[in-house]
C-alpha cells in the first residue's frame, strides 16, 4: 500500500463538505482521461492512462515498452513482475498519471482471444499471482492500478454487448479466481468493469458481482470504473455498484444521475458511497497533500531498459532444443531470415499500445551479441503481414543532413497549418492513439505537418495507407499527392466504437533514393485527447529464393516468424491459429536447406507449427517489448539461460482447443467447456498438446527429490509440503517448480489436475535448494453452487511436483479427513 494515503477521517470530512452536485460531478470524467477538480475544496483533477505494457501517454509521447502480459507471465517470476510494475509506476509519475489502467487479468479462454497478449494465462492461479505482484509494484510508487476487465471478458467478438454465460461454479473457480487474490492481497485502488454482460446483465451494473462479491464479500474499498463507454444505464449502474463513469463528459451519470436522485431512483446514501470511494482514491494518489511523489518519476532510463531487456529474456520459452543447437556458438556464419527479424512485433494493438522509445530488433540484438566473430547475413524471406505495418521510422529523415530517424513535425493551434507554430519536434512514430493535446485549442482544433525525406530500402511498389479520426489528412511524396482531399475513403469502426477514415495509395519508388515527403493532419475541433493517426506502408515483396540460398550457405539459420505487427489487437479476435502459408513454407524450405535451423516465434499466443517435428530448435519470443531483440540474443547466445515456461497451452491444431465448439458465439457466448479451460481440458480429455502448459526447457537439467509432506490432514486445514531440486547440469539456471493437485476420488466433476502452487528458484551448477509450498483450504476446494460455497471434500488427493502440466516428476498422496 502506498505511503501517500490520506487518513480516512480526512476523506470523510471532505465528503461532508461536498454538495450533492459536487459529489455527482466526481462520479464521471471531465474528459477522456481525467476527473474534474473541485477547486473550492482544494481537490485537484486526477489523471488516468493505459497500461499494461508500459505507460501509454495520452499524447503519444514515448515510454519504455515492456514485454506484454502473457510474456511476463511466462517468467513465472513474482519478483520480476513487481520490478516491472514499479518501473511502470515511475513512468506513470513522469507522465503525470495517477492511475494506471492495468493489469489485465482476464483468463485466456480461447487461443484466438484478440487481447490474450495483454492477459497473463489460461490458469487463474498463475494469473492472480502475476497480478498481485504487478499491482504491488505499481502501487508501491504511489500510483494506482485498475485491475481489468471485471469479469468474463474473454473475447473481442461482440465485445461491447455480448453476454458471457456461465454457471456460478465456473465463474468462481476460473474467472473470479483470477481477481479474488489480487483484490484481497494487493488491494488495488480501482477495478475496471467489463464491456460485456455476464449471464444477461451488463458487468458495469451487475449488483451481484460488483456489490455483493467484490465490495461486500472481498472487502474492496476502491472504485469500480467503467471500461471506456461501458456504462449503459443511470440508476441501474449507480445502484449496481459502478462508482465512476469513463470517459467523460458524463453520458449516464452527471445530469442524468442528478435526475435519478431527484426522482428517488437512486438514494443519496448510494451517491455518498460512490463519492467517498472516489475521494479515497484521490487521497491515495497523494493529490490532496500536494502530490509529493513527482520527484520519483523516471522515464526511459537505462535502468528501465535493463528491466525490459531482462524480462524479455526471462520470458522467452525454449520449446525445443535438439542436437545441442542452442546456445549459438559464436564464430562461423548465421543466416537471419524473416521480415520480423528486422521489424518485429514488440507489442499488441489497441489501448495498451505504447509509443516506443526505441525498438531493438532481433537482427540488431544478434549483431550486437555475435559480430564481429560471426558473419551475419539477413534476408526477409516472405512478407508476414496480413495488413500493412506501421511506417518504419528508420526510412525517414528530417533532412538537412541529419542522421536521426524521423520527420520534422510542426504543430499549429488551428486547422490547416495556419497561424503560428506552437511546437516542433522530430518524430518517427506513426501509430498515434491520442496526440496533439498540447496544441489543441479549447475546441479541440489543431493541425500538424511533418516534412523530411523518405528513402526506400527496396525498389518497387510501395502501398501506403493512412487512417485518421479527423476529417482529412494528406500524404505527398516527391511532387505527387498520394493522399489528399480527392482520395477515396472507407470509414471503419476502430475497436467497434470510433469511426476511422482509411485511405490508400500506391507508388513505385527506387531503393536508396531520397524523396521529399510531407504528411499533414488537420483537425477542425473535437474531443481533447482523443485523436488517432496512423501511417502504414507495405514495402515491395521480399526475395524468397535469396533467403533459402542464404540459409544453405550459413552454418546456422535463425528464422523468425509470427502473426505480423498488426493482427494481435484489441477490438478483434485473431482470425486463425495458423501462420500464413507463405511463412510455413519458408520454414520448411529453410529447414530443408539447413538442418541447423532455429525457429523463433514472434507472437503473443500459440500458433500451429506443422514443421515442429522437423525443427531442431524452437524459441517462443512472444511480443517482447522494445528491448526484445537484446532479450532474444541473450537467450540464443546463452548469456541468459532460458527459464520461461508456457502460461498457456500450445495445442497441435486449433480444433483441439476446449472452446472450439463454443467460440465466438453470437450475442450469447455459452462457456460450454465449463471448468475445462486450457490444460484442464487437454488433461481431462487426454488430448496431447503440441507444447503443454508449464513447459519450457533450459540449457541445464534439474532433478526433483522426493515430495515431502503429511500423509493425512484434516479437510480445510493448511499444510506445507517441500521438495529438493538440484541443478544437475554444468550451467547456472532457474527452474519453476509447479505443484498440481489431483482429487483421486472425484466425487464431484473436476479437472484432472489443477495448479495450486509454483516457485521459481535460481540454482548454480550442482546446487540443491529446498522449495516449500504452503497449501491452504482453497487448494483443495471447489465451489458448491447448491449453497455450500467453497467446500473441501474429504478423501484421497495426490499432489504432483512437476516441471510442466505434463511432466509430473514426484507425487505425494494425502488423505483429507472429516
Ligand atoms: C479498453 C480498456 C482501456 C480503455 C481506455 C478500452 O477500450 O477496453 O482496457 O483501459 O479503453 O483506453
Amino acid at each position: 500500500m502506498a505511503n501517500s494515503q490520506e487518513p480516512e477521517e480526512r476523506v470523510r470530512e471532505l465528503l461532508s463538505q461536498l454538495t450533492l452536485d459536487e459529489k455527482i460531478s466526481l462520479l464521471a470524467g471531465q474528459d477522456f482521461w481525467s476527473l474534474p477538480a473541485i477547486e473550492r475544496l482544494g481537490i485537484p483533477s486526477l489523471k488516468m492512462s493505459d497500461g499494461p505494457t508500459g505507460l501509454r501517454s495520452t499524447n503519444s509521447e514515448p515510454s519504455t515498452v515492456f514485454p506484454v502480459g502473457v510474456a511476463l507471465a511466462a517468467t513465472w517470476d513474482r519478483s520480476l513482475l513487481h520490478t516491472v510494475g514499479s518501473a511502470i509506476g515511475r513512468e506513470a509519475i513522469a507522465h503525470g498519471v495517477d492511475v494506471l489502467l492495468a493489469p489485465g487479468v482476464n483468463i485466456q479462454r480461447t487461443p484466438l482471444g484478440g487481447r490474450n497478449f495483454e492477459y497473463y494465462s489460461e490458469d487463474p492461479m498463475l494469473t492472480a499471482e502475476m497480478g498481485v505482484a504487478y499491482v504491488d509494484g505499481v502501487q508501491s510508487q504511489g500510483v494506482g492500478t485498475s485491475v481489468k476487465h471485471y469479469v468474463a471478458n474473454n473475447q473481442e467478438h461482440n465485445r461491447m454487448s455480448g453476454s458471457s454465460n456461465l454457471n456460478e461454479r465456473v465463474l468462481r473457480e476460473i474467472y473470479l479466481a483470477a481477481f479474488e487474490p489480487i483484490i484481497k492481497r494487493a488491494r488495488p485502488w480501482t477495478v475496471m468493469s467489463a464491456y460485456n454482460q455476464v449471464n444477461g446483465v451488463f458487468a458495469s451494473e451487475h449488483d451481484e458481482l460488483l456489490n455483493t462479491v467484490l465490495k461486500d464479500e472481498w472487502g474492496f474499498d476502491g472504485i469500480v470504473v467503467s471500461d471506456w463507454g461501458a456504462a449503459k444505464s443511470t440508476a441501474g449502474s449507480a445502484n449496481g455498484g459502478l462508482d465512476l463513469e469513463m470517459p467523460g463528459p458524463a453520458r449516464m451519470y452527471g445530469e442524468e444521475l442528478r435526475k435519478a436522485v431527484d426522482a428517488g431512483q437512486v438514494s443519496e446514501t448510494v451517491i455518498d458511497d460512490h463519492a467517498l470511494r472516489v475521494l479515497r482514491l484521490i487521497g491515495r494518489t497523494g493529490l490532496l497533500s500536494g502530490n509529493p511523489k513527482t520527484t520519483r518519476g523516471a522515464l526511459m532510463t537505462p535502468e528501465h531498459r535493463e528491466i525490459a531487456r531482462r524480462s524479455a529474456a526471462d520470458a522467452m520459452v525454449l520449446l525445443k532444443n535438439e542436437m545441442g543447437l542452442l546456445p549459438l556458438k559464436a564464430a562461423g556464419s548465421v543466416a537471419v531470415i524473416g521480415t520480423l527479424a528486422d521489424y518485429p512485433a514488440i507489442q499488441g494493438g489497441g489501448s495498451s499500445q505504447v509509443s516506443p522509445d526505441r525498438i531493438v530488433t532481433p537482427l540488431e540484438g544478434l549483431r550486437d551479441a555475435l559480430s564481429p566473430d560471426t558473419a551475419i547475413h539477413f534476408e526477409r524471406g516472405v512478407d508476414p503481414e496480413p495488413r500493412a505495418p506501421v511506417l518504419d521510422g528508420r526510412l525517414l529523415s528530417p533532412g538537412g543532413g541529419s542522421n536521426v530517424p524521423g520527420l520534422k513535425a510542426k504543430y499549429y493551434a488551428a486547422p490547416d497549418c495556419l497561424g503560428d507554430v506552437v511546437s516542433e519536434a522530430v518524430d518517427w512514430r506513426f501509430a498515434k492513439l491520442g496526440f496533439g493535446e498540447a496544441a489543441q485549442d479549447k475546441n479541440g482544433a489543431f493541425s500538424v505537418e511533418w516534412t523530411g525525406e523518405f528513402t526506400p530500402r527496396h525498389s518497387g511498389e510501395h502501398s501506403w495507407q493512412i487512417s485518421h479520426s479527423n476529417p482529412d489528412a494528406e500524404l505527398i511524396i516527391g511532387d505527387e499527392v498520394l493522399v489528399g482531399p480527392e482520395t477515396d475513403r472507407v470509414t471503419e469502426l476502430l475497436f467497434m466504437i470510433l469511426p476511422l477514415n482509411q485511405r490508400n495509395a500506391t507508388v513505385t519508388l527506387e531503393a536508396g533514393k531520397s524523396y521529399p515527403i510531407t504528411i499533414r493532419y488537420s483537425q477542425p475541433g473535437g474531443i481533447k485527447g482523443f485523436n488517432i493517426f496512423n501511417v502504414y506502408l507495405r514495402e515491395p515483396a521480399p526475395d524468397r529464393t535469396a533467403a533459402i540460398e542464404a540459409a544453405k550457405q550459413a552454418d546456422t539459420a535463425v528464422v523468425v516468424v509470427g502473426s505480423g505487427t498488426t493482427s494481435e489487437t484489441e477490438g478483434e479476435d485473431r482470425a486463425s491459429m495458423a501462420l500464413s502459408d507463405a511463412q510455413n513454407a519458408l520454414v520448411e524450405d529453410v529447414l530443408a536447406a539447413n538442418p541447423n535451423t532455429i525457429v523463433v516465434v514472434n507472437t503473443g499466443g500459440p500458433v500451429e507449427m506443422p514443421w515442429a517435428d522437423r525443427a531442431p530448435a524452437i524459441v517462443q519470443m512472444w511480443l517482447p517489448g522494445g528491448e526484445g531483440g537484446h532479450g532474444l540474443a541473450d537467450v540464443l547466445t546463452g548469456k541468459v539461460n532460458p527459464s520461461g515456461k508456457l502460461p498457456v497451452t500450445f495445442p497441435k491444431r486449433y480444433a483441439d482447443n476446449p472452446t472450439y465448439l463454443h467460440f465466438p458465439g453470437g450475442q450469447d457466448v455459452d462457456y460450454g467447456e465449463g471448468l475445462f479451460v486450457g490444460y484442464r481440458h487437454y488433461d481431462a480429455a487426454g488430448v496431447d498438446p503440441l507444447f503443454p502448459f508449464g513447459h519450457g526447457l533450459s540449457y541445464t537439467q534439474f532433478t526433483y527429490g522426493a515430495l515431502n509432506g503429511p500423509a493425512s490432514a484434516q479437510a480445510g486445514s493448511a499444510m506445507t509440503v517441500s521438495i529438493e531440486i538440484t541443478n544437475a547440469g554444468d550451467t547456472h539456471g532457474a527452474e519453476t517448480v509447479q505443484l498440481y493437485v489431483e482429487d483421486l476420488a472425484m466425487q464431484e466433476t473436476k479437472p484432472a489436475r489443477q495448479l495450486r502452487g509454483f516457485e521459481k528458484i535460481d540454482l548454480a551448477a550442482g546446487e540443491t535448494k529446498t522449495v516449500t509450498f504452503d497449501l491452504n483450504a482453497r487448494a483443495f476446494a471447489w465451489w458448491d453452487r447448491n449453497g455450500g460455497g467453497w467446500t473441501v471434500t474429504p478423501g484421497r488427493y495426490r499432489l504432483h511436483a512437476a516441471a510442466s502440466s505434463r511432466d509430473l516428476r514426484q507425487s505425494l498422496d494425502i488423505e483429507l479427513t472429516e
